[in-house]
Order: structure tokens, then sequence, then C-alpha cells
């Protein structure tokens, strides 16, 4: 898991009045809006006596602790202690908070210290806001890690194998060569897929003919998630993109929304809808039990071919990114900052401010192979 990136921590239709818990990256986070609507972003840990703030209330737009009322603004500041009304508030009687951002239709908070200039941009997904286009969106919950979940997103030689009831083909299984471009942050790569030719919208016809349909399967680490683009023969279009974000290391909770440029009834909705989750429960029915769990850190641990590329891609960009120190220690995470102890994940506000009460989360320092 990686800090200093942007993270989908609800969409915006499910943060309405109240506080809302919220686990990423193995830690607890409160979500709630101001009074002008705005969305904030706190670790979930009160630092009197560790009340979880989202058992608590809103009062104004501040978020008071469920245990002895402590009252924490959306900087994360303590501004009220009920207990000592007079006492000048300590220092240390702070959360830490997250810079948010509320764009197409999800909230994204940024969990790392990074100051704005130095935080990357999200991925670009303006189809979402498209009039034109017909969105739906969902989420999916995986007993699999974030990193083997996005691999599998880029990967389309297990589609003949892992879907060949829904949109693979047992009876082509090759993959044609193909380019991966890509760059720190992102990676993708054009391929002519052969699907079975339907018949009506979503049924299979029992024949083996089929239809070649331009694919662009991709993805963003800035705010770490998988697109796929869809253009059928007909001109038809579909767009996907699914955010990954990690609710601990081997758990993860998908954010999906899926775009089509036809058939654009409402009605056909829920068609849409079944189909993307049928398509992630075949890939979870692999991906459960897939070991190790995590993507290993050596490329030597694992037989990888060409038409790999572009999971490929995505690992040298993880590992750039790790090399910068931004990955979690999950070994010293689970034995360490338990039972006694807990952590939260540095907020920007750590730059300027030395002392917090809670320990920051630990980080691997780590030197990969290069190849
Ligand atoms: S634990 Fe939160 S106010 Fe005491
Ligand atoms: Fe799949």
């Amino acid at each position: 898991m990686l800090t200093n990136l942007w993270y989908v921590v609800l969409p915006s239709s499910q943060l309405t009045d109240g506080l809302m818990p919220v686990q990423l990256l193995g830690q607890p986070f409160v979500a709630f809006r101001d009074d002008a609507g705005v969305a904030h972003v706190l670790s979930d840990i009160c630092v009197h006596r560790g009340g979880s703030l989202s058992a608590g209330s809103k009062v104004g737009n501040s978020v008071q602790c469920p245990y002895h009322g402590w009252r924490f603004g959306a900087d994360g500041v303590c501004s009220q202690i009920p207990a000592q009304p007079d006492l000048r508030i300590p220092a240390k009687a702070r959360v830490d908070a997250y810079p948010t951002l509320e764009r197409y239709g999800w909230i994204w908070a940024f969990l790392g210290d990074l100051p704005e200039s130095e935080r990357p941009a999200l991925p670009t997904l303006d189809w979402i806001d498209d009039p034109a286009i017909r969105v739906v969106a969902g989420h999916f919950d995986w007993q699999a890690s974030w990193d083997r979940i996005i691999e599998n997103g880029l990967d389309f030689a297990h589609a003949p194998f892992v879907h060949g009831s829904t949109f693979g083909d047992p009876d082509h299984p090759e993959i044609e060569s193909f380019e991966v471009d890509s760059d720190a942050w992102s990676g993708s790569a054009q391929m002519l897929m052969r699907r079975p030719a339907r018949k009506g919208l979503l049924r299979r016809k029992s024949s083996t003919e089929f239809v070649s349909v331009a694919t662009v399967p991709g993805f963003h680490l800035s705010g770490p998630c998988t697109t796929l683009e869809l253009e059928l023969p007909n001109g038809w279009r579909i767009y996907i993109v699914s955010a990954h974000v990690p609710i601990d290391a081997n758990r993860t909770r998908t954010w999906w929304m899926m775009g089509r440029t036809f058939l654009r009834s409402r009605l056909l909705d829920r068609r849409f809808i079944a189909s993307n989750i049928r398509i992630f429960e075949q890939d979870h029915a692999v991906l459960k039990n897939v070991r190790p769990e995590r993507v290993p850190d050596s490329f030597q641990q694992e037989v990888s071919l060409k038409s790999d590329a572009l999971q490929i891609a995505f690992r040298k960009d993880v590992q750039a990114l790790e090399q910068r120190g931004w990955r979690i220690d999950e070994e010293r995470l689970a034995r360490t900052f338990t039972g006694r102890k807990a952590c939260a994940i540095p907020s920007p506000e750590r730059r300027q401010i030395r002392a917090w009460a809670i320990e920051p989360i630990p980080l691997v320092d780590i030197t990969h192979e290069s190849e």
C-alpha cells in the first residue's frame, strides 16, 4: 500500500449530513461535510483517549468525540474541551486532516503529507461528466490486494479462461502483440480484442461468430485505478473506471463507473450494472486465491511474458513510487501498531508542526533491483 496518493473515500451521493466512518490503507477515517457542503476527511482516532470520532456527532463545522466531547474542526485542530473550558488547548490536541477533492461523482482524499505543489493530479476521466454518455456506478469488495486487482484489469490473457461465459472468447486465447504507452503515473495499450458476438444486448450467440473490439486498457497511479475503453465496429463506445482502494493490505474496495454512448435508456442500467458485477465476481474467484497475496517485490519470482507488458509497466511505476519511500511497511504495521499503539497516515500539516500524539504509519526504506 502506498501513501501520498489520492484515494476515493466515498461517492459524493453517500456523504450527506452525518459522520461517515471509512477504512483506507488499514486506518480509520471519518468523512463529513461542513455547513457549506465541503467534504472533509480526518483521522478517526481521538487524541485524548482514542475515541472513534465517527461514532460521535457533527456540531456545526466540527466533529464532537463521543467519549468526552472534545471538538475538532475540519482542519483537525481541537477547538473545545468541555471538562476544562478555561484551559489553553494543548498544541498536540489535533488529529490529521487530509486534503480532499470532489470530482467525477466521488470524494477523493490525499492520504499523505506532500504540500499542494507536489501532489500528483487526479486522473482525467472527463467522459463521466459528458451528458451524451450514460453513466452507471457501483462498488465491489474483494478479498485480494489492490495491486493484484489492478494487474488483473491490465491483463487480457485471462479473459478467455476467467470470463469465457461473459466477454472472453475461449476459442481465441492468443494475444496479438501490442505497444505500451506509459509514463511515471500511468500506462495504456491499444489492442484489438475478439469478443463473442452477442444475441441482443448482452447474451452471447451460440455460434462461433465474433466481433473485433478496439480495446484500450490502462492504469493511473495518482488515484489508483484501472480504465478501459472499448469501441465496437459500429462506433458504440464503453468506458469503465475502477478505483481500487485498499481497505487493508489484503482487502480492497473498488468504486467503479461505466459509461456508454448507446442504449442510454435508464431502464437498461440494471443490465449493465449486473454484467459488470458478474465480471468482477469471475475475477474475484481467481484473485482471492493467488499467492503471494501481494505482487512480489522481485520480477524474478514470477514468469512474465510479452503479453504481460502492461502489468510490467504498472509494477515499474509502483516501484518508482516505493523508492520515494511511500510504501507502507505492512509487516511492521501488523507487528507494532496493535494493542497498545495506534498510528495515522501523516497529513501535510505534519511538515509544519512536529509534535503529534499519534505516531506516523511506518514506511519502508526500499531499494528495488533494477531490470
Ligand atoms: S477520547 Fe475523545 S474526547 Fe476523550
Ligand atoms: Fe477480469
